[in-house]
């Protein structure tokens, strides 16, 4: 090929490149859900199979469904986190069919008993009134921040049925544990079936909004509430996470991460905006209103630190009873090598 039809070929060929890259880009900047910013990962190869029996069928499904969910929320397909979604059956935690899926404007029954329409990014109603098994790829990502590892003590609150606390209790191992709370008498028997088979799992039927409370490394709540609670935060060890949904009255609030440092400040960020059911005994209306008025009218990027039991300082982003978010650092961090 002459030198500048050689140039001019490998000049569209680049320019075609970045087109497809910013696109890529682009596209997924759209994604309704993301932490930062996000890495297009290789297309793992899946391995090709073929089914004979239907066991084998939904095999495959919750194959593709710990892929999907794991990549969606940023880690490896082929890592721990994806392994505890395709080793844990959907359909034995959402409870007997017919199951309805939520939408924004309201439930999509599956036209019939099939578990692979489980197998999507969806919320399940649980069959009790209000309460669902949450968004998988939404609990991914809070999962995948929290980074539980190995022998770690976890507080998890808001149970359901278990099935988040079954993908945590793998995560963790035997060495770990798992103290899982739920105040719904029909959900707590039906996760104390889901979960007899993990002994790293200690349910209790009360709640979790409530001292006592063990020390963790990991306080994880799957309900709204309007302030992060002093006994939330007085169980947390040195460098412990805490992930829960600061909601407001009404509309969305945002997942907020606190991490305990070795000052009296906690680092605190927002991951992303949600929206959840109330976390009974950790909601407060005057909070609630304030909450939905700091969400309509600022910056909820902004927030880096949580203060207790001081007055608020300019930075204030919002002032609870007795603690204040600030969108200011806090002044030492310990270095724990964990993202906070
Ligand atoms: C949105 S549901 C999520 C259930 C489960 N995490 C799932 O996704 O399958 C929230 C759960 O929190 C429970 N809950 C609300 N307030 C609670 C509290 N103070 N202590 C323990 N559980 C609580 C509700 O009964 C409900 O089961």
């Amino acid at each position: 090929m002459p030198t500048l039809l050689f140039l001019r070929w490998a000049s569209r060929c680049r320019s075609r490149e970045r087109r497809r890259a910013e696109y890529l880009r682009e596209a997924a900047a759209h994604l309704p859900l993301q932490l930062g910013a996000v890495q297009l990962a290789p297309v793992a190869e899946m391995p090709k199979k073929h089914w004979n029996t239907d066991a084998e069928r939904i095999e495959a499904h919750r194959e593709f469904f710990a892929r999907l969910i794991a990549t969606r929320a940023g880690v490896s397909a082929d890592g721990e986190l994806a392994a505890a979604f395709r080793s844990t059956p959907r359909e034995r935690f959402v409870g007997g069919p017919p199951w309805r899926i939520l939408t924004r404007h309201g439930f999509v029954e599956a036209p019939r008993n099939d578990p692979a329409f489980l197998y999507q990014d969806v919320v399940v109603w649980l069959g009790a009134d209000g309460l669902n098994n949450g968004e998988p790829s939404l609990h991914a990502m809070c999962i995948a921040t929290l980074r539980p590892q190995k022998g770690d003590r976890i507080v998890h609150v808001g149970a359901g049925t278990g099935y988040y606390t079954t993908i945590l209790a793998k995560l963790v191992g035997e060495r770990g544990v798992v103290d899982a709370y739920e105040i719904e008498p029909g959900l707590v028997r039906r996760a104390a079936e889901n979960l007899a088979e993990l002994p790293q799992v200690r349910l209790h039927a009360r709640s979790g909004a409530e001292a006592p409370l063990p020390a963790c490394d990991v306080l994880y709540v799957s309900a709204g509430a309007t302030a992060p609670l002093a006994v939330w935060l007085d169980a947390l060890q040195a460098g412990g996470r805490l992930l829960f949904p600061l909601t407001p009255e009404d509309g969305a609030g945002g997942m907020l991460l606190i991490t305990r440092t070795d000052g009296e400040v906690y680092a605190a960020r927002f991951l992303f905006q949600a929206q959840f059911v109330g976390c009974m005994g950790a909601r407060d209306e005057y909070e609630g209103e304030r909450l939905e008025e700091a969400f309509r009218n600022r910056n909820w990027h902004k927030v880096k630190s949580l203060h207790r039991n001081d007055a608020p300082g300019e930075s204030c982003w919002i002032a609870g009873r007795g603690w204040w978010l600030s969108t200011e650092a806090p002044p030492v961090m310990r270095p724990t090598g964990v993202d906070g």
